[in-house]
């Protein structure tokens, strides 16, 4: 019997989890809202919007799905996790009083301070006035954080690097740049360190607080090689840290990922789904960034290449709060993924470009392409991904550059040196504890 499955998004994070679903080896029949052209050759496209929650909540109250997978964050901010729930439906998603974990960042940092998760100092204002006061006396090394209180699409945090900047970030914010997700600002004292993504499965009930850790992998934000350039959604990842210890990983669960999953349970909250952790890792061990309730995009990608077992029955138990192990079943080795990036990404993306696709060993991703007249064509900002798998990183890292041609298009932006900081740090022989 086939396992009806309901995906909610469109991008490279879910065609990846769409992969390794209908890959695995119970038969799936997948459904995807919006989806893609990509997601349409695993499946059905079905014409809603993930924020569009009734119109959802209509078609699972009639198809019965037996379960729906939410990718992004703003459908579950909007509630879609708790209309389906109602309808008994199992969803992997949190809901919507989960979900303001990453729905408001004001939130997310009282709960890191009532539950003693270490973080950076920060302040919340509601007013130009009592944020500019304290940016006058900020007692911190620059630069400033500022961060937009809601969702503003990866563009509410802006490092401030002086006090003009900061007056000058605070005042558009105030101004509603982010429309009201940017009337609430947390001023934040920046943090130094190693950034890493730690992403964990949880399950939290009144009952009980379980949760599986993944790999921690590391994205790279800016669009250039060497970290130039401006911010992007992400231009890839790999993972394992090949430098991170056992000791360093306990002390993530430890002092990071435990807390927030008994956190959760203490303030009456329900954990159903992902949880993926920014963390700053200095040499006075892990601080946590923010809380994202969903995966992270490129690091799925990642994930899903390392996952030596089917997808399927572990989001599954999640949806069901029935989570009954600590660990999942991983490939040796690292994988590694590199975000094909469009023409102009990420000021804007030159869409409509044909790109030529050759066959290759490497597993390729689709993000942001068309199906137009028989032909893929660039249609957003990261267009695919190349995604492997190898013994280490310097292997992972080789593979995919020796077929970087699998897919290509004129003005195709690649950074070459994805894992090549964490490489050099490795063969240094330096620990997370070394300066980064
Ligand atoms: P976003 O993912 O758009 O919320 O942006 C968050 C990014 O801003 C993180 O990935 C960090 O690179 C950076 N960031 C956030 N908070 C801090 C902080 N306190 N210190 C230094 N960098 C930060
Ligand atoms: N790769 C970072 C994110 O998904 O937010």
């Amino acid at each position: 019997m086939s396992v009806k499955v309901l995906l909610v998004g469109s991008g490279g994070r879910e065609h990846a989890m769409a992969r390794k679903l209908v890959g695995g080896s119970n038969a799936v029949t997948l459904f995807a809202a919006p989806g893609s052209d990509a997601l349409a050759e695993l499946g059905t496209c079905l014409p809603f919007q993930g924020e569009d929650v009734a119109g959802i909540a209509a078609w699972a109250a009639e198809q019965k799905p037996d379960l729906v997978i939410v990718g992004p964050e703003a459908p579950l901010v909007a509630g879609l996790s708790d209309a389906l729930t109602a309808l008994g439906i199992p969803v992997f998603g949190h809901p919507k009083a989960t979900a303001e974990l990453e729905g408001s960042k004001a939130f997310a940092k009282a709960f890191m301070e009532r539950h003693g998760i270490p973080c950076a100092a920060s302040h919340t204002v509601t007013s130009f006035e009592a944020g500019a006061a304290l940016i006058e006396a900020w007692p911190h090394k620059y630069p400033v954080v500022l961060k937009a209180d809601g969702l503003a699409a990866g563009k509410g945090v802006v490092l401030a690097a002086d006090k003009a900047e900061a007056l000058a970030t605070l005042r558009a914010f105030m101004d509603g740049q982010f429309g009201e997700a940017s009337k609430t600002v947390v001023l934040e004292q920046a943090l130094f360190g190693m950034e890493l993504s730690q992403h964990a499965l949880v399950d939290v009930t009144p009952d009980h607080a379980r949760f599986v850790m993944l790999p921690a992998c590391q994205d790279h934000k800016r669009i250039f090689e060497g970290d130039q350039g401006p911010n992007t959604g992400g231009m890839g990842a790999f993972g394992p840290l090949p430098f991170l210890r056992p000791e360093d990983v306990e002390r993530i669960r430890k002092e990071l990922v435990e807390p927030t999953v008994k956190g959760l349970q203490k303030d009456g909250l329900v954990g159903r789904g992902v949880l993926f952790l920014g963390v700053m890792y200095d040499e006075t061990g892990p601080q946590l960034l923010e809380y994202n309730v969903r995966f992270g995009d490129p690091e799925t990608q990642v994930l899903m290449e390392l996952l030596d077992e089917d997808l399927l029955p572990l989001l599954k138990a999640v949806a069901e709060q029935k989570l009954d192990r600590t660990e999942v079943k991983l490939k040796p080795g690292c994988a590694i993924t590199f975000v094909l990036a469009a023409e102009g990404y990420p000021e804007s993306a030159k869409k409509g470009v044909p790109i030529t696709i050759q066959d290759s060993s490497l597993t390729l991703i689709h993000a942001g392409t068309r199906k137009v007249d028989g032909t893929w064509t660039t249609n957003g900002g990261r267009v695919m991904n190349l995604v492997t798998v190898a013994p280490d990183l310097a292997a992972a890292r080789a593979k995919v550059l020796a077929e970087a041609g699998t897919a290509d298009w004129p003005g195709r932006q690649l950074r070459e040196d994805i894992g090549l900081r964490a490489l050099n740090h490795a063969r240094a022989g330096k620990t997370v504890m070394d300066p980064w």
